[in-house]
């Protein structure tokens, strides 16, 4: 059955001319049927350069939202519609507006986990790969506002001495994990490197031996599969992980309820094979964007890909 799915979205795919790109947060056997599988930022580097007529981002709205904003043109479609972010629905843009105007005098920067009308009153989007670089190639007496993930933000405030003004949101998932847990796993696998992600919460991050985005920390794996890692961040990336680094031992790090499966995205999720297969069938369900909010949204976005460019990230 699943062969047969995974077939119809080979022919579909190149009959359309199609292109599926995928997040390190999908479901493995949607992972194992994208052309592309990556970050935030690579998927948006991806959209931006894809020559396919049709864009089916598996991921999450605000990642079918930006390849919408980078390729008005191109019909972009994701598998179901219902999948959002919480760390997006953090930060209403009506309120997000009303913050900066408050603060006057600030540059805006905002990470990719955003809707297009939180984007369309940045300056730069950044995403967990690029956000310290980019923070840093602005004068460090820059005044800025950095939003919405205020553990990101937090983050990149230690390491980089800003002192930027941060939006108070979060990740559902990233902020469930536990440092207690953590500690304790690392008791029992003491030669263990714990992997976290930046949008966990500061005492996970204290604890963590490599921060990054979920492409840094596959690639810490890669590069050191000799390591046994303990893995914070969203459970996803452990298939990618698996993958790369067979004999790797991943120990996906503990939430603080021990009995829930949240360490995993439920809107990340919520994308199958048969709603891939069935969206590149219809064509549907498709993102759309007002197009004169679009080409306020798209400046942003462009100028994090021209500074990640030049910085060769
Ligand atoms: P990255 O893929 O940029 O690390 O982002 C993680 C995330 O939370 C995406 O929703
Ligand atoms: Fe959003 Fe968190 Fe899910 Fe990423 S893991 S899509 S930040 S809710």
């Amino acid at each position: 059955m699943t062969e047969n799915i995974k077939e119809e979205i080979q022919r579909l795919k190149a009959e359309k001319n199609a292109v599926v790109l995928g997040h390190y947060y999908q479901r493995g056997e949607v992972q194992d049927v994208a052309d592309f599988v990556g970050d935030s930022l690579a998927l948006a580097q991806w959209a931006a350069k894809t020559e396919a007529d049709i864009i089916v981002m598996c991921g999450v709205h605000f990642m079918g939202e930006t390849a919408k904003v980078l390729c008005p043109k191109k019909k972009v479609l994701v598998p179901d519609l219902a999948a959002g972010c919480s760390l997006a629905d953090s930060c209403p843009a009506e309120r997000f507006e009303a913050f900066i105007q408050a603060h006057p005098g600030h540059t805006v920067i905002s990470y990719v986990n955003t809707t297009a009308a939180v984007k369309a009153l940045t300056d730069v989007v950044v995403t967990s790969t690029n956000a310290r670089q980019i923070v840093e190639s602005f004068p460090q007496d820059e005044k800025i506002i950095f939003g919405p993930d205020r553990n990101l933000g937090r983050y990149i405030n230690a390491v980089t001495g800003r002192q930027m003004l941060l939006w108070d949101g979060a990740c559902h998932v990233h902020e469930q994990f536990s440092a207690e847990k953590i500690a304790a796993l690392k008791q029992q696998h003491p030669d263990a490197l714990v992997l976290a992600h930046p949008e966990c919460k500061e005492s996970v991050l204290k604890l963590a031996d490599v921060v990054g985005s979920t492409a840094a920390l596959l690639k810490q794996a890669v590069r050191h599969p000799e390591h046994t890692y303990i893995v914070a961040t969203e459970a996803g990336i452990l298939h990618e992980m698996h993958r790369q680094c067979p004999h790797t031992t991943f120990l996906p790090a503990p939430p603080a309820d021990g009995s829930c499966a949240c360490n995993e995205c439920g809107y990340m999720r919520l994308n199958t094979l048969e709603k891939l297969r069935d969206c590149l069938r219809d064509e549907t369900p498709e993102i759309i964007v007002d197009p004169d909010l679009a080409a306020r949204a798209v400046r942003p976005i462009e100028r994090m890909l021209e500074i990640s460019a030049r910085l060769g990230l």
